[in-house]
């Protein structure tokens, strides 16, 4: 049975229709063609396919494409703003938190909603929120820093600029001199 569902996809609104079946992970990269969320297992294992669903990261090989009708979804193409990466990406670049970068998808998505849920969170709350995210070649030491950066470069933009917040996150990141 085929069901007509609409979708704000960053920020964009989107009506598609689809299969009862058909997964959520689908429907953002086979219909709406943005590929840059990725599949590495499909078997809610390894966290590629992470996107935010009305801001909460979910495995999106785990969620019908029904499920997200009248939602809000967030891929990683609508992360950085239209001249220059999310903060959270430029501390990704910054402490070198990728390789291959086929993980990276996934890893930003759950930690964007990670530092909107927590603006300042514990190295323990960061690598509670990521242990659904695999990666096999970048060491998990430089994605816990590139989130700690992000985190603690936000905190201080929040605090010297009263209109800045977490949700735009794209305030430069100068060069850390530790
Ligand atoms: S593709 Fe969804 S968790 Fe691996
Ligand atoms: S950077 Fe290659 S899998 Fe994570």
């Amino acid at each position: 049975m085929v069901h007509l569902i609409r979708v704000m996809v960053n920020g964009e609104l989107r009506e598609v229709e689809v299969e009862g079946r058909r997964l959520l992970v689908q429907l953002i990269r086979d219909d709406l063609g943005l590929t840059g969320t990725h599949i590495g297992c499909d078997t809610t294992q390894c966290g590629a396919c992470t996107v935010l669903l009305d801001g909460q990261a979910v495995k999106s090989c785990t969620v019908l494409a029904v499920q997200a009708d009248g939602s809000a979804i967030t891929t990683v193409e609508g992360l950085s703003g239209p001249t220059e990466l999310s903060l959270l990406q430029q501390a990704f670049l910054a402490e070198d938190a990728l390789q291959c970068g086929y993980c990276t998808p996934g890893m930003l998505m759950t930690a964007t909603g990670l530092l909107r849920r927590i603006p300042l969170p514990s190295d323990r709350e960061v690598r509670y929120a990521l242990a659904g995210n695999v990666c096999r070649c970048t060491g998990y030491g430089s994605i816990l820093a590139a989130v700690r950066r992000a985190a603690e470069c936000g905190s201080l933009a929040a605090a010297n600029t009263p209109s800045a917040s977490t949700e735009s996150q794209t305030t430069p990141i100068a060069d850390r001199n530790d």
